[in-house]
């Protein structure tokens, strides 16, 4: 008889991606990395949109399947821009993975705190300016984090102009995370579109993630974590692989099934009563147009089948 840790889910389980195109950001590393591998390993076309091509060339060299490197730098939206602006064919699966945690307090290219700007700001970008071509779901990475600090988004320093905590504002972008992925159903819904917006969060996982801490003693802290309590990155992959391939509905949050949902198999988790407020999720989508001169598209994809303004067709579902 099987025994439960067989019948969990895992990446032998993805159904065949032949003939479907998947962009990564952050593929190069971590879990971005792993699940651009197993996608590409079940026949998708596999996008590596990531900062710095070379290293991105250098891991998709790892992989076994069709992959791609294109330059996508986040925390700069000329490059959002850019990369979208040279997307021109149907999208089946965008993964919003890339991020930076507890970084030491900088700026973005468009002078946004490196937390939010990367981790919410440059995916929001992204997205509202891919929809027009995404044709199945869109898949957000977010984190237990987002129920670090005070649990708010703070609408009135965005930007942290105030005393810097880098736990707390990591906190808050994956918060966004969260936030963005309940407005995105919305729209995607009232819009008629069946495009899914999805969230995930690996647990903790053993990445590179940990290294780029601003406080000595919080890197020195988590390199013990990542040793002792973490799971690899592969296991780290699955939720975001299960929210990218099972039939699940719109606005689903995916992380591991273990105590403190730390580790373990993928499994539908719960969020934070504040990453479940539609009020907050809609200011800030607001918010986040005015501050990256992005908005929801007119051309998703619709449950018609109707063509974009550029010319996308509709697969059939
Ligand atoms: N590991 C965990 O325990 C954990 C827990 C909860 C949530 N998460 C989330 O999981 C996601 C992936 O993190 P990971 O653990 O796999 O860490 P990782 O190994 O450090 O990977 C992060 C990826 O994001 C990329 N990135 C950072 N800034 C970027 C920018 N401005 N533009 C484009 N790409 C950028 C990195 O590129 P470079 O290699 O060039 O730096 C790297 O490829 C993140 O969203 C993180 O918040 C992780």
């Amino acid at each position: 008889m099987a025994t439960d840790r067989q019948q969990k889910w895992n990446a032998t389980r993805i159904p065949d991606q032949t003939g479907r195109t998947a962009v990564v950001t952050g593929a190069n590393s971590g879990i971005g990395l792993r699940a651009a591998q197993a996608l590409a390993e079940a026949g998708a076309h596999v996008v590596f949109a990531v900062r710095d091509p070379e290293r991105g060339e250098a891991a998709a060299r790892t992989v076994h399947g069709s992959t791609e490197v294109r330059r996508l730098d986040l925390a700069d939206l000329s490059s959002v821009r850019e990369f979208a602006a040279g997307w021109d064919r149907p999208l089946d699966l965008l993964i919003n993975n890339a991020g930076v945690m507890m970084v030491p307090q900088q700026r973005t290219a468009d002078g946004f705190e490196m937390q939010f700007g990367t981790n919410h700001l440059g995916h929001f970008a992204l997205t509202n300016l891919l929809l027009p071509y995404v044709t199945d779901r869109v898949v957000t990475v977010s984190s237990g984090a987002h129920r670090w600090g005070d649990q708010r988004i703070d609408f009135d320093d965005l930007n942290r102009t105030s005393a810097y905590d880098p736990r707390g504002v990591y906190g808050q972008s994956k918060l966004a995370n969260l936030l963005f992925v309940l407005e995105l159903q919305r729209r995607l819904t009232e819009s008629g579109s069946g495009v899914r917006a999805l969230a995930a969060h690996p647990g903790y996982s053993a990445t590179n993630l940990q290294s780029h801490a601003a406080s000595a003693a919080a890197r020195a802290f988590m390199k013990l974590g990542n040793r002792f309590l973490a799971q690899d990155d592969r296991a780290g992959a699955l939720p975001t692989l299960y929210a990218a391939t099972q039939e699940l509905p719109g606005a689903s949050y995916v992380g591991p099934d273990g105590l403190g949902e730390m580790r373990g198999a993928p499994t539908l988790v719960g969020r934070s009563a504040a990453a479940s407020d539609p009020a907050v999720a809609r200011r800030l989508w607001t918010v986040s147009e005015e501050l990256t001169g992005t908005r929801f598209p007119q051309g998703v994809q619709t449950l018609q089948g109707a063509q974009t303004p550029q010319g996308v067709q509709k697969r059939a579902t």
